[in-house]
């Protein structure tokens, strides 16, 4: 679809500097749309500033896209810089950034590990939020990246399953709350995604789907007005079935893998 100036969106995105958030502000950046950058790297945002899409790429009579950046730590609420008038309204809140620490040892429980996940995963969730929500205009969109981790209780996934499911119940409550003021929400749950944060794992990842394919799923789920973005699908059908389990029988399933 053509982006004109009457459509061409205003998006703020963060964890934009590596896999997915990357690959959606690129995406939406080669569809003629402005993206606010969010990352804590200046060489990094100036880099992904700097990758603009090839003119051939760019559709005759499209708006050109464009990318302005803010550089901070998302784990200080006093850094949240207020939007300028000339970043304006937001049509969509992309709260994407995120990490993952496993809890190796549950019995000699980290709790400085467990701070950090909930902290940038969470916490952080809830300062973007203070700060950037009233930005979003009538019509707009918020939306939460979690991760189908949530919907099972995952070996070593105390941290990271846990900051997910928190965030998608925060995302679904914030669905209900925000109706009446016009703002949609939707959250993400993708499956695994080939990015320097699952380039860390040492164990099999099926299905996994390269950085662009997410970004695809997310960006037309988004059109659709999806509120659940899944993806990939059959990954995210054998995540529902094995949640379905009784509890006694997933957890036998959950040690046997921790095993192998
Ligand atoms: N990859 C998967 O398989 C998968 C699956 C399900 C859900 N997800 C979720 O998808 C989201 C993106 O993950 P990804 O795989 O694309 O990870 P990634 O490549 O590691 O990117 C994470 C992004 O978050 C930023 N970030 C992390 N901590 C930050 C902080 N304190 N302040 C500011 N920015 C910070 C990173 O910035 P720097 O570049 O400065 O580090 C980076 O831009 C995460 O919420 C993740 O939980 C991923």
């Amino acid at each position: 679809m053509k982006t004109t100036h009457a459509t061409q969106k205003n998006i703020l995105i963060t964890g934009a500097t590596s896999g997915i958030g990357e690959a959606l502000t690129k995406a939406y950046v080669s569809q003629g749309h402005h993206v606010i950058a969010c990352g804590r790297s200046q060489s990094k945002l100036a880099q992904l500033a700097s990758a603009k899409p090839a003119q051939s790429q760019v559709e005759q009579g499209t708006e050109q896209g464009r990318i302005s950046h803010l550089c901070f730590d998302l784990t200080g609420f006093e850094a949240y810089p207020q939007l300028s008038a000339e970043q304006g309204e937001l049509d969509l809140l992309i709260l994407n950034a995120g990490d993952c620490e496993y809890i190796d040892d549950a019995l000699n429980f980290d709790a400085k590990k467990f701070e950090r996940v909930i902290q940038i995963n969470l916490i952080s969730v809830g300062y973007a939020l203070q700060a950037w929500l009233s930005a979003i205009k009538p019509g707009g969109r918020l939306v939460l990246v979690s991760s189908s981790a949530q919907m099972l209780a995952l070996p070593r996934a105390e941290a990271y399953g846990a900051s997910k499911a928190a965030l998608t119940y925060l995302a679904k409550v914030l669905a209900v709350d925000l109706a009446q003021h016009d703002i949609e929400v939707s959250w993400v749950h993708p499956g695994f995604v080939e990015t320097p944060l699952t380039d860390r794992n040492n164990f099999a990842m099926p299905m996994i789907v390269s950085p662009q394919q997410a970004a695809e799923h997310i960006i037309s789920g988004l059109e659709k007005g999806k509120r659940e973005i899944c993806f990939p699908r059959h990954f995210i059908f054998i995540m529902r079935v094995l949640s379905w389990l009784p509890f006694s029988l997933w957890r036998r399933l959950a040690r046997r893998m921790t095993k192998a």
